[in-house]
């Protein structure tokens, strides 16, 4: 089946098994790598990815339901001149090791911040709850988006 939809602010279309998951379309038809895949099952939040604004778990949507959406992976969060300030903040706070959980870390933080500058920690510790990270261990995250909140609230 044919799906159309934004990807990173470009048209994109691909012809997927209806099956196919968001995160594999993107990863497999659309060769954007940066969305990584975990748990497949909705658990780890490796794999989210910005659909109309909303942070999702793009192993648990198809492709097919992307149709007409505007979709947003890591890549799309970097800036032409380089990093963002949440990705610089990340780097800032050594708040990544492997960097297999980033992406979904920073996809997730984006969504909050863009419509949360003000969130506080807990909000923002609430909301990050739901990525796993097996390395950094999460408080170096957490003040990573904590000290990149700054960045949103002059937007
Ligand atoms: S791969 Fe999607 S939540 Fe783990
Ligand atoms: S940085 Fe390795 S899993 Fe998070």
């Amino acid at each position: 089946m044919k799906v159309a939809f934004e990807l990173n602010g470009k048209a994109v279309e691909a012809d997927v098994p209806v099956r196919t998951t968001l995160v594999d379309c993107i990863r497999h038809h659309l060769m954007q790598t940066g969305t990584h895949v975990g748990c497949e099952h909705g658990v780890c939040g490796a794999c989210t990815v910005i659909v109309d604004g909303d942070a999702v778990r793009a192993c648990l949507m198809l492709a097919v339901q992307a149709e007409g959406t505007k979709v947003t992976t890591v890549e799309g969060l970097t800036p032409p001149e380089g990093l963002s300030p949440l990705q610089q903040s990340f780097r800032r706070h050594h708040a990544l090791q492997c960097g297999f959980c980033t992406p979904g870390f920073l996809t997730t933080a984006h969504a909050l911040l863009t419509e949360e500058p003000d969130a506080s920690k807990e909000r923002i510790r609430h909301v990050l709850s739901g990525n796993l990270c097996r390395c950094t261990g999460y408080i170096p995250i957490i003040e990573a988006v904590c000290a990149a909140r700054e960045a949103y609230q002059k937007k």
